[in-house]
C-alpha cells in the first residue's frame, strides 16, 4: 500500500487525476473502476480540464462504477447514473454505451448482479478501480461485516450510511434502503486500486486503516491484502497526533 500525502482536497484531486491520465496513456481502453459521492468530485472536473485541454481521450475507455441504489432509474437526480453523467460522461468524450453502473430497477436483481459481473469478466476485468471510503471503513457499499470474498449483490444498507447520506435527500426516509454494490471480493480482482481520502471526517477511518490488520469489521482493510494499491490522503484526513 503506498501512501500519497496531499495538502488538501484540490492537491489530493490533482495527484489522483495524474495518475488516472497516465493509466489510460498507456493503455487508451482502459476499464476504469469508478465511485460517486463527495470524494471524487474534484477528481472528476480535473479530468474533465485534461480532456477539455486536450491532454487526454476517454474514447475508448470503458467503465463500470461501484454501486447503485435500488429503486432509483437514471432519471432521479440521486441514482448514481444520474451523479456520473452530471460530473463526469457528460462532459467527455466517452462512449456512453461503455460506461455501466448496475441497474437498481431491475426486475430481477439477483440476475442483474450475476450479469455485472460477467460483463467485468467480458471486458477483461477492471484495470483500476477508484474508491472512497465511509466513515465506518465502507468500500462501495460494503458495510461491516461483509465477507472479503463478497461478489457484486443486493445489500441492505447500514442506518449510518443512510444518514450519511440523507444530506442529498429531502429526508432520511426517502433515501433507499437497499443498493447493488460490488462485492469485496469483485474490488479486490482490480488489477490497481485507488483509495482516495479527503477532510478531518474521515480521520478516524484513516486511523483504522493505517493501524488495523486486514479485518471485516473494517471493510476498507482488505485493500491491504492487494499487491497494487495507492492511497491518496489529504492532511486534514490523517489522524491528529493528539
Ligand atoms: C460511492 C461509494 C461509497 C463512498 C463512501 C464515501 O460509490 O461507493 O463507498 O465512496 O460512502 O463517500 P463520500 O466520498 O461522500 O465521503
Amino acid at each position: 500500500m503506498e501512501v500519497i500525502v496531499a495538502k488538501n482536497y484540490e492537491d489530493m484531486s490533482k495527484k489522483a487525476c495524474a495518475h488516472i491520465v497516465s493509466r489510460i496513456k498507456e493503455k487508451p481502453d482502459l476499464v476504469l473502476g469508478l465511485a460517486t459521492g463527495s470524494t471524487p468530485i474534484g477528481l472528476y472536473q480535473n479530468l474533465i480540464a485534461e480532456y477539455k485541454n486536450n491532454n487526454i481521450s476517454f474514447r475508448r475507455v470503458v467503465t463500470f462504477n461501484l454501486d447503485e441504489y435500488v429503486g432509483l432509474d437514471g432519471n432521479d437526480p440521486n441514482s448514481y447514473r444520474y451523479f456520473m453523467d452530471h460530473q463526469l460522461f457528460n462532459h467527455i468524450d466517452i462512449d456512453k454505451n461503455n460506461t455501466f453502473i448496475p441497474d437498481g430497477t431491475a426486475e430481477n436483481i439477483e440476475e442483474e448482479c450475476k450479469n455485472y459481473e460477467a460483463l467485468i469478466k467480458k471486458f477483461g476485468g477492471i484495470d483500476l478501480q477508484i474508491l472512497g471510503i465511509g466513515r465506518n471503513g465502507h468500500i462501495g457499499f460494503n458495510e461491516p461485516g461483509s465477507p472479503f470474498n463478497s461478489r457484486t449483490q443486493y445489500i441492505r444498507l447500514a442506518e449510518s450510511t443512510r444518514q450519511a447520506n440523507s444530506r442529498f435527500f429531502p429526508s432520511l426516509d426517502d433515501v433507499p434502503t437497499h443498493a447493488i454494490t460490488m462485492g469485496i471480493g469483485t474490488i479486490l480482482e482490480a488489477k490497481e486500486i485507488l483509495l482516495l481520502i479527503s477532510g478531518k471526517g474521515k480521520q478516524e477511518a484513516v486511523r483504522r486503516l493505517f493501524t488495523e490488520e486486514p479485518n471485516e469489521d473494517f471493510p476498507a482493510s482488505a485493500i491491504k491484502t492487494h499487491p497494487k494499491v495507492f492511497v491518496f490522503v489529504d492532511e486534514d484526513a490523517l489522524a491528529s497526533e493528539s
